[in-house]
């Protein structure tokens, strides 16, 4: 049976759930698939023994070695009614597994063998997408095993001519520095240590602690590792938004192979079919988290093999898509290639396809009238119930931001460049649209508060048809003369007037706003301090839900109670962000300032994970202890502090070439006209807001 056969069976199986393991043994050093191939030094030879697959049943529709690089089997549940599992190889790991060759050759690309289903997709799509059926596979790579030798040794040379970052528990961090490739491209490599604080040498400890291990190589961090927590619930999995942080604290420090192995990692998981009550949610989600589970092999005694298990939200609380997931992946895969200098990463053919799957879902037509993203409650770092649904402000931040990511990542080609044509066009049109809508300030306050209503026509002044009456009486008094805020979400007839942390650092950081609105966010949270920052960095939004509002819109959540957890908690995880923000800004006395008062308290109070009342002060009435992000976002603090430089990469400025390429065409009247944001191509030209009509 061919491939494309097989797959053709799998569609009839509506619900199966799928697990990616690997066995735990070592052919020649290296980790490999327990017996299930017989290993000759030429890929061609390689085969699987089928006898020696865990389910008999199972049939092989594939195998392959990816870049990782991983052996894996594809295998298909014999029986309609069964679920099957996805099994794969454990990477034929060496201690460096920088062996990413470029030059990949397809050797049995499933979706090339895929029915016609091209033709089924829908044709608005950017690229063609190739496979749209329950069986979701990348591209399969293949290396030889010559090759590998080679590229290795190659790492072994580079390897010795580089001072390479150490870092233990006891020691030092070691910063500084950016070493010139043989290449040309920069590299961080740390040659400087320096005597950390107690607070830090305890923080990298516990980093280090919550570390997991797939098949014997570190691919993540666990949510929180509290020993004394009895019910961890899924604080024990791998969150792709906690590890962003624990992922950056490891770079920064110059390790970044478990930041790789985690890419790679859940890359594959993206690929996987996933199904919620009979439902498969769209090809190229990733996972709102993932666990690795020793499972015992059947008909093994005493042996075990690692399984991932991704969550997509099928058993999340409230059952939501992880839309930030694909974002902050995005978001990451740059600033690996930016930090350790290896590109190749982002070359690969799988990481790309990664990339474009994710873009297709976030780029595909809908319903929607707006540039900004729909999503529904809690699909982001509030995954509770909110009053968030609609186009929040913290995804419409970082969708620039994974937008502005591809943008400099995807390889420009025939096939893509419908896509980086459609990248283009949205970020003007998302820039536009949030510069415009979504910012308040004094004056545009001001300006609501006079809206007419009911203005039917393409000429509305009001087009959202926003009531004045929604001005909430705690912002009157609130808002600053000077400064402003994008607010938390619009929808029509709705303001949503809360203040987002989360999305408004990351509106600084990826330049979604303008430099004066850049500057006028950052001067209000000085501005409020006591407020948004406080005793404990940072709120997550302000001001809390209340009384009947709160049972309404959290559905009378005890988590969420006012001042707890997402309604107006203080999550010290933020602060790393916040860091990135004032170091663009040219401010990085506020984030030391907000750095000190939080390293007075999370060591004692053991690394919450958010704290509780108006001012932060207590440690939250359910927060988890020893949080992973707690932790690595007070060392990435740290970190990007000390290093201007590194900080650097990690931030955008305007781009000019973004609002020249303006695609709203309106007038100020609503009539299309041509948009001439062009004019203010030079910074030192006025504020490169909005359209200015010719
Ligand atoms: C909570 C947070 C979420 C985080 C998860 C793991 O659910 O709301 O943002 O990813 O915990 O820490």
């Amino acid at each position: 049976m061919n491939t494309s056969s097989c797959i053709g069976l799998s569609t009839m199986k509506p619900c199966r759930r799928i697990l990616v393991s690997c066995k735990n043994s070592s052919l020649f050093g290296f980790p490999f698939l327990n017996s299930n191939y017989l290993i000759t030094d030429n890929l061609s030879k390689l085969q699987p023994n089928l006898n020696d697959l865990p389910d008999s049943s199972n049939r092989v529709v594939g195998f392959t070695r990816t870049n990782t690089p991983n052996w894996r089997a594809f295998c298909l549940s014999g029986s309609d009614s069964g679920q099957s599992r996805f099994f794969s190889g454990c990477p034929l790991h060496t201690s460096n597994d920088r062996l990413v060759s470029n030059k990949v050759n397809v050797a049995s690309d499933v979706r090339n063998h895929s029915t016609s289903i091209e033709s089924q997709v829908n044709q608005n799509s950017f690229e063609k997408i190739y496979v749209r059926g329950d069986l979701h596979v990348k591209p399969l790579l293949i290396e030889t095993i010559e090759e590998a030798h080679k590229v290795l040794e190659n790492v072994e040379k580079d390897k010795d001519n580089e001072a390479r970052v150490e870092v233990n528990d006891s020691l030092g961090v070691n910063i500084d520095n950016l070493n010139q490739r043989s290449d040309g491209s920069m590299v961080f490599r740390s040659t400087l240590k320096r005597e950390v604080s107690e607070v830090e040498k305890e923080a990298w400890k516990l980093l280090r602690g919550a570390v997991v291990n797939y098949c014997g190589l570190p691919v993540g961090t666990v949510a929180a590792a509290d020993p004394a927590d009895k019910l961890p619930l899924n604080y024990d999995q791998v969150f792709i938004r906690d590890f962003v942080p624990s992922a950056l604290a490891f770079l920064l420090n110059g390790e970044g192979e478990i930041v790789k192995n985690f890419l790679l990692h859940t890359l594959q998981l993206q690929s996987w079919e996933k199904t919620v009550d009979c439902h498969s949610p769209g090809q190229g989600l990733m996972p709102a988290s993932f666990k690795v589970k020793a499972v015992p092999l059947e008909g093994r005694n005493g042996e075990f093999e690692d399984v991932l298990d991704p969550d997509f939200g099928e058993s999340a609380i409230g059952r939501v898509a992880p839309v930030d997931s694909g974002l902050w992946w995005i978001i990451l895969l740059r600033a690996y290639g930016k930090i350790t200098g290896d590109y190749s990463l982002q070359e690969r053919v799988d990481v790309q396809t990664g990339i474009r799957w994710i873009l297709n879902l976030c780029l595909t037509d809908g319903f929607d009238m707006f540039p900004t993203l729909l999503v529904t409650d809690g699909s982001c770092m509030i995954d509770r119930r909110m009053g968030i649904h609609g186009h929040p402000l913290e995804i419409q931040s970082l969708f620039y931001s994974a937008l502005r990511c591809s943008r400099e990542m995807l390889t420009v080609n025939d096939s893509t460049k419908k896509l980086v044509a459609a990248i283009n066009n949205r970020l003007s049109a998302l820039s536009f649209h949030i510069r415009e809508y979504y910012w308040v300030d004094m004056k545009k306050i001001n300006e609501i508060y006079r809206y007419k209503t009911e203005e039917y026509s393409t000429e509305a002044i009001n087009k959202f048809n926003i009531y004045p009456e929604q001005i909430p009486s705690w912002l009157v008094d609130w808002i600053p003369e000077n400064g402003g805020y994008f607010i938390g979400n619009l929808q029509p007839a709705h303001m949503d007037f809360r203040f987002f942390t989360l999305g408004n650092l990351w509106a600084i950081i990826s330049s979604l706003g303008t430099p004066t609105q850049n500057e006028g966010v950052l001067s209000l949270i000085e501005d409020k301090w006591d407020d948004l920052v406080s005793d404990m960095p940072l709120k997550i939004c302000y001001p809390a839900l209340e009384c009947e509002e709160w049972r309404v819109i959290t559905g009378s959540d005890p988590k969420n109670t006012p001042w707890s957890y997402h309604n107006a908690g203080s999550w010290p995880t933020l602060l790393w962000q916040f860091t990135l923000a004032c170091m663009k800004m040219g401010k990085p006395e506020l984030a030391s300032r907000a750095l000190a008062s939080a390293e007075k308290r999370l060591l004692v109070d053991q690394w919450p994970e958010y704290y509780d009342t108006r001012h932060g002060r207590f440690i939250g009435k359910q927060s988890r202890l020893y949080q992973t992000w707690t932790i690595a976002g007070y060392l990435t603090s740290k970190m990007l502090l000390e290093n201007p430089e590194m900080a650097s990469m990690l931030f955008w400025n305007e781009d000019y070439e973004i609002l020249e390429n303006c695609v709203c065409g309106l007038n100020k009247n609503g009539r299309r006209t041509k948009c001439a944001r062009v004019a203010s191509r030079s910074p030192s030209v006025s504020e490169p807001l909005l359209p200015q009509i010719k």
